[in-house]
Formats: C-alpha cells, sequence, structure tokens
C-alpha cells in the first residue's frame, strides 16, 4: 500500500457538481493529488454522490491520500448545498452528455436549464468560487453559468482546450511513433465545428510538426482531433469521453488552488485580445487563484488567426442566445 504523504499541508475544499462519469473521475483526480483538505462531490440522484465518495474514500489506504470525499444528494431548488460552502473551486459536470450522432449543441436546452440553476445554487453557497464549467455545449454552457451567477468574467472558465490539446498530441505522438511527453500540440476556439487546431505552434522534440508530417498528414489529425469527442461517443455508444476531460478538468481545479500562473488552453472570456471583442472562446490564459489572470496571445499564422475569428464570431451568436434559455 502506498504510504499518505506526510509533511505536506494539505488545504481548502473543491468541488464537483454531477457524479456522473465525468464528476466522479474529477474528484477521484483530485482526491488523489492530495492536496485538498476535502473534495465535494454531489448530485441529484440520492444516494449517488454518497455512495462514490464512500467508494473513493476507501481507496485511500490503497492509494495513500488523506484528502477525503464528501458526497452529498441536492434538491434542484438547492437543498444540500451547504455541503459547497466555502469551496475555493467549483467544477460544474451536470448535464446529460452525447448520444451517437448527436452534436453538443443538441445538448443546449436540456443542458442550459441545469446550468443555470446549479449556477444560481452555487452562487449562493460559494460566492467567491472560481468556476470551472465542463457542462455542454461548453463555450455556451460557460458563458450562462457566467450569467447565471453575476460572477466577474475572470471567475468563469470552461474546460475544452486542455482536453483538445491533449487529443490533438496523442494523435501526433501515435502518428510518428514518439512518446507523448516530445510532443507538444495546441487547439484554440470553440469546442466543437469551429476548433482551431494550431499547427504553427505544434512541435515534436523540439521541431516543428509540420516538418516531420506533410500537410495532408496534419489535415487528417486536424481534422481527427476536431472529432476527437464524437470518436469516443460512437464507439461507447451510451455515454461520452471522461478519461481525458476529467485529467483536464482536475489540473484545471489545481492551477487555481495552487495559484500556479500555468498558461493552460481553457475557455476564458476575450476581449480586445486577437482583435476578438467580449466573448468567451478557446485561448491559452493564465490561471491563479482568482481565475484567469491574461488571456495570453500567441503568434498565429494568418490562416489561424482569421479561423480563431470566425470561431469567436460562431460562437458570439450561440452565447447570446443562452440568455433567454
Ligand atoms: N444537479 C446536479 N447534478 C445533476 C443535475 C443537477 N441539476 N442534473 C443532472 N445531474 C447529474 C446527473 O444525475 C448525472 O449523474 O449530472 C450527471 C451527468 O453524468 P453523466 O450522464 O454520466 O454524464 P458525464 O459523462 O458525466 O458528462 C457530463 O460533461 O462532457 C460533458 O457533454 C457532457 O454535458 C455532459 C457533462
Amino acid at each position: 500500500m502506498a504510504a499518505p504523504r506526510t509533511g505536506t499541508a494539505r488545504a481548502g475544499t473543491v468541488a464537483v457538481i454531477g457524479a456522473g462519469f465525468y464528476g466522479a473521475t474529477t474528484a477521484q483526480r483530485l482526491a488523489e493529488y492530495d492536496i485538498f483538505d476535502t473534495v465535494v462531490l454531489t448530485d441529484i440522484v440520492e444516494g449517488k454522490p454518497e455512495g462514490l465518495a464512500l467508494d473513493i474514500n476507501q481507496s485511500r489506504p490503497i492509494e495513500g491520500f488523506e484528502t477525503k470525499v464528501v458526497g452529498q444528494t441536492t434538491s434542484r431548488d438547492g437543498e444540500g448545498y451547504e455541503a459547497i460552502v466555502g469551496a475555493a473551486v467549483v467544477v460544474i459536470t451536470a448535464g446529460l452528455p452525447r448520444k451517437p450522432g448527436m452534436s453538443r449543441m443538441d445538448l443546449l436546452e436540456t443542458n442550459a436549464k441545469i446550468v443555470r440553476q446549479v449556477s444560481e445554487n452555487v452562487a449562493r453557497h460559494a460566492p467567491d468560487a472560481v468556476l470551472i464549467v465542463v457542462s455542454n455545449p461548453l463555450d455556451e454552457m460557460t458563458a450562462l453559468a457566467q450569467l447565471a451567477t453575476g460572477f466577474p468574467r475572470q471567475r468563469v472558465m470552461g474546460q475544452a482546450g486542455m482536453l483538445d490539446t491533449a487529443r490533438f498530441s496523442h494523435f501526433v505522438a501515435e502518428q510518428l511513433g514518439v512518446p507523448i511527453a516530445d510532443v507538444q500540440t495546441l487547439t484554440l476556439g470553440s469546442h466543437g465545428d469551429t476548433m482551431v487546431p494550431v499547427p504553427s505552434a505544434c512541435t515534436v522534440g523540439g521541431k516543428p510538426l509540420t516538418e516531420l508530417l506533410d500537410q495532408a498528414q496534419v489535415d487528417e489529425l486536424v481534422t481527427r482531433t476536431r472529432n476527437g469527442g464524437a470518436e469516443v461517443v460512437a464507439l461507447l455508444k451510451t455515454g461520452s469521453a471522461f478519461y481525458a476531460p476529467s485529467a483536464a478538468a482536475a489540473r484545471m481545479a489545481r492551477a487555481v488552488s495552487e495559484d500556479s500562473g500555468a498558461v493552460l488552453p481553457v475557455c476564458a472570456w476575450v476581449d480586445g485580445e486577437y482583435g476578438i471583442d467580449g466573448v468567451y472562446l478557446g485561448v491559452t490564459a493564465q490561471i491563479g487563484r482568482d481565475g484567469v489572470r491574461a488571456v495570453v496571445e500567441r503568434d498565429l499564422t494568418a490562416d489561424e488567426l482569421t479561423a480563431l475569428r470566425e470561431a469567436a464570431e460562431a460562437v458570439r451568436a450561440k452565447q447570446a442566445d443562452v440568455r433567454d434559455l
């Protein structure tokens, strides 16, 4: 059995709303970091978060972590939300996943109701928290969570870019037969059709990707990355991806909690950067205790910049619609 870390302070509470596949694996990863006092996991299905929390806690002697997981059933009108009081970070995973053949936008109306109601309850009980939204359609749900909480925009962000980037890196490593650690990739834009993989920012062992693969091969990997979520959904048939998504969300929560200043691809409020006004969009941003410290602009080729601006316009129209949902 692994020995728990000794002599290192564990601090703070992080809450995960929604104890489905995504939420439960996120809670597990956060607990296994062994840096938090408490991970709170909630769901509206009676007993589900309590049962999962008990199960994760029983893995503590084997995995060797001290962080405690607290499961709490909540009602739609807010009963049970006292459990998240004091949480510095809240990850919202509540919402339906896709079924084969569905686009993320097909979830818009259903998940908007859920995310609005969850956000209102979070705002009441953890008014100072940084929010990380993962429910789909991601860019729209992030915008909606900000509206529904009334939190400063920098304190609300979405998880998508880290996942899309991880998928891109995996495909590149697989194609070239190189260690994943040698691969750096980047995707910006939306978590959907207007995702913008950025080959000019991709390197393998320090060499530009474009020197190692021809244009057709890069295009193929870009397309597979853009459809990365749908590929998993089609194989699973029930539900969508959660291992890579939860890895990304947990890393974001950790960067907030540790006030690390890490520059990560996230869905953040962009206002002026890249010549884009007022919209939640996938960009690289420096993450700290208060959420997004700053959007970090990258050098893009003219085509990549055009694609990013097109993505911004596509999500802007949809984000305006969420006000009424
Ligand atoms: N409050 C709390 N939990 C809720 C609420 C709510 N109002 N409504 C639904 N839930 C819970 C469900 O009870 C379920 O346990 O959200 C959970 C969703 O879990 P799954 O169906 O397993 O879906 P998951 O794979 O976890 O995906 C969650 O992340 O990637 C996105 O598209 C995906 O929007 C989906 C979300």
